[in-house]
């Protein structure tokens, strides 16, 4: 009974539940600046979406595609994704939750814009609480602070992975605000440093973390798997 979270550059992440992959925003080699591995290499039996802008769905598709994975996202992208022939979605909207093989997936609000690469509407952007083999996983998606994350935190979080590079998303100052309000036990950062405009000195956010909180921050390597 194990899960391990790992890291693929910029705000790609996958988690191996008991086996089962999942892959949070395909964004992968060849598309990202910050990834290792082309997206023809990877293995998926989920991929969790948080929203539709190109640097979270460009591989999305091609992933699906080809390994069969059910696609979790909001509707308006699970729709999307069916025009483009894949119809094996499940559908989800904010606040809801749903008991998959693998564990519990809740959908939670973001504070961001989710339009589609090709201009479609992409409903609202999201994030998710992944609960599974007893630890609970927080994937803020892109997001701004919001003293909601309150809430959030009351379902008790083992990991918070949080956007930190600032200029899209909230930045340093603001994902050590969240902290206060989300009470994880761990933080892993993303999207930050795949481009200059979310350039960020990651290991000053890591001691600020450290000075401030009580947070254990992670900082993964890029395709370097963590046994939670
Ligand atoms: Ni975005
Ligand atoms: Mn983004």
């Amino acid at each position: 009974m194990s899960i391990s979270l790992t890291w693929h550059g910029h705000a790609t992440f996958s988690l191996n539940i008991n086996g089962t992959r999942i892959v949070v925003d395909p964004f992968f080699a060849g598309n990202n600046p910050s990834a290792k591995t082309p997206v023809d290499a990877v293995a998926a039996d989920f991929i969790l979406q948080t929203h539709g802008h190109g640097d979270h769905i460009a591989d999305t598709v091609a992933l699906a595609r080809r390994t069969g994975a059910t696609v979790i996202a909001n509707f308006e992208i699970c729709n999307w994704i069916g025009a483009k022939g894949h119809e094996k979605v499940h559908a989800m909207n904010t606040g809801g939750g749903y008991n998959f093989p693998f564990g519990r997936v809740k959908m939670t609000p973001a504070l961001h814009s989710s339009g589609l690469p090709d201009g479609s509407y992409g409903g609202d952007p999201g994030g998710y609480l992944v609960t599974a083999v007893d630890k609970t996983i927080y994937i803020a998606g892109d997001t701004a602070l919001f003293s909601d994350m309150a809430l959030i935190g009351r379902a008790g979080i083992d990991v918070a992975i949080l956007p930190v590079g600032d200029n899209f998303t909230m930045g340093p100052e603001d994902s050590v605000l969240a902290l206060a309000y989300l009470q994880p036990k761990m933080v892993v950062p993303g999207h930050y440093n795949t481009w200059p405009p979310i350039a960020i000195d990651v290991n000053a956010w890591a001691e600020k973390v450290r000075q401030e909180t009580a947070v254990t921050p992670l900082i993964l390597a890029v395709d370097e798997p963590y046994l939670l």
